[in-house]
């Protein structure tokens, strides 16, 4: 043993590789470089008024202590109403469990499912941190390429392939992160299917849930109640700061995660939970309902005037705010591409390196998380760094 040794589990967590990115794009800004932000994936609206001003209430009433690791009832009883409401789905309250974050439902699931040496299946494309969540409990993160045939998605095939005995769960994202697709009821069904026939676990990331395009959203509850669903406060409600989420367990499972979430983070913020008790508001809604559309009319510009330049997009994403762009037709190396379009342009993007090993160096993700006036300017200077 060294004094200074490092867990060797940390080799398994990489850094986001945006980060720095980021960094440089600051340093850039810092100098006086007009920079284009769409790298980040964070929405560009602040959090409505109402909760902002909930929250201040909730402070002068003194809510600032622990609460119940399940977090408030009253949430719990909310998030309960709007799965009855808006999916007419029915889920009980004590299958509901707030989290600071669907980063802290996802470490809670991780931790009560997983064994050491266990294996997830989960896309690459994907979420970063997933493969690291799972590391953190000394699991092993299997991610199965996918592509376009499959709308960057796994699918019931897919997961067939690829399951074997040491396999403990699957994990999706609907829509999804980098690539904005979804997967349609009948697909998920036919993935739940497969993960339950093999004894395991479906999870499934549904923290775009709100921000779907053209198409009415639905929950992954609504085709089973014998999954664990995953969602948050930070994109549809644009509260990331504010470190809500929840997640939806069997009912066998809540006694666990309650308990290593006692141990882990004791509770979610107390201010945040209760501001969050006004998100469900019709009056916060249509606020939110209108900032869905404009990401809408983003997309659409943004869309076509990328496949103008020459990246390719062979689904059309239906959610989120993300574009994954096939930029084979400009570049065999995504990451320089994405420094030098930063260092030359000010427009910031994300390489796709960030999201796993399968075909990352030609691919981009597209974050529409500025104006369109600011989007028109990012494209003409990416024409012109192109030369076109
Ligand atoms: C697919 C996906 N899941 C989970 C998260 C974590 O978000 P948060 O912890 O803010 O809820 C993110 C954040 O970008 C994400 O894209």
């Amino acid at each position: 043993m060294e004094q200074n040794q490092i867990a060797r589990r940390m080799d398994f967590i990489a850094p986001f590789y945006v980060m720095d990115l980021l960094a440089r794009a600051k340093e850039l800004e810092a100098e006086g470089r007009s920079i284009i932000h769409m790298e980040v994936g964070e929405p560009d609206f602040d959090t409505p008024q109402l909760i902002i001003d909930e929250a201040k209430k909730g402070l002068d009433l003194g809510f600032t202590g622990y609460t119940p690791a399940a977090g408030i009832p009253p949430l719990r009883e909310k998030i309960r109403d709007h799965y009855r409401n808006t999916f007419d789905v029915e889920v009980k309250a004590s299958r509901i469990m707030i989290t600071p974050g669907s980063s802290g439902a996802l470490q809670l699931v991780m931790g009560v499912l997983v064994n050491p040496g266990e294996s997830v299946l989960m896309t690459d494309p994907g979420y970063p941190c997933n493969k690291h969540f799972v590391a953190a409990v000394n699991g092993v993160a299997k991610p199965l390429p996918v592509g376009p045939d499959t709308a960057y998605q796994l699918s019931a095939e897919l997961i067939e392939k690829h399951w074997d005995d040491t396999t403990r769960a699957a994990m999706v994202a609907t829509p999804s992160n980098p690539t904005g697709t979804l997967l349609s009821k009948q697909e998920l069904s036919d993935i739940y299917d497969v993960v339950r026939g093999k004894g395991g676990m479906l999870i499934v990331d549904e923290i775009y849930q709100g921000l779907v395009y053209g198409r009415k959203p639905f929950s992954a509850l609504s085709v089973t109640d014998n999954i664990i669903v995953i969602n948050s406060f930070s994109k549809y409600f644009t509260m990331t700061g504010w470190r809500l989420g929840w997640l939806v367990a069997p009912e066998h499972y809540i006694e666990a995660i309650d308990r290593l979430a006692q141990n882990i983070f004791i509770s979610s913020t107390a201010s945040s939970q209760f501001a969050a008790l006004k998100a469900f508001d019709p009056e916060c809604i249509e606020v939110l309902e209108k900032r869905r559309e404009e990401f809408c009319k983003r997309r659409d510009f943004l869309l076509p005037a990328l496949s103008e330049l020459g990246f390719k997009f062979p689904v059309v994403p239906e959610g989120a705010f993300y574009l994954y762009g096939d930029c084979s037709e400009l570049t065999d190396d995504s990451f320089s591409f994405a420094y030098d379009l930063l260092e030359q342009e000010g427009v910031a993007i994300t390489p796709g390196k960030d999201f796993g090993s399968n075909k990352h160096e030609h691919h981009v993700r597209f974050a529409y998380t500025t104006e369109i006036d600011m989007m028109q300017e990012a494209v003409a200077r990416i024409r012109r760094f192109l030369g076109k």
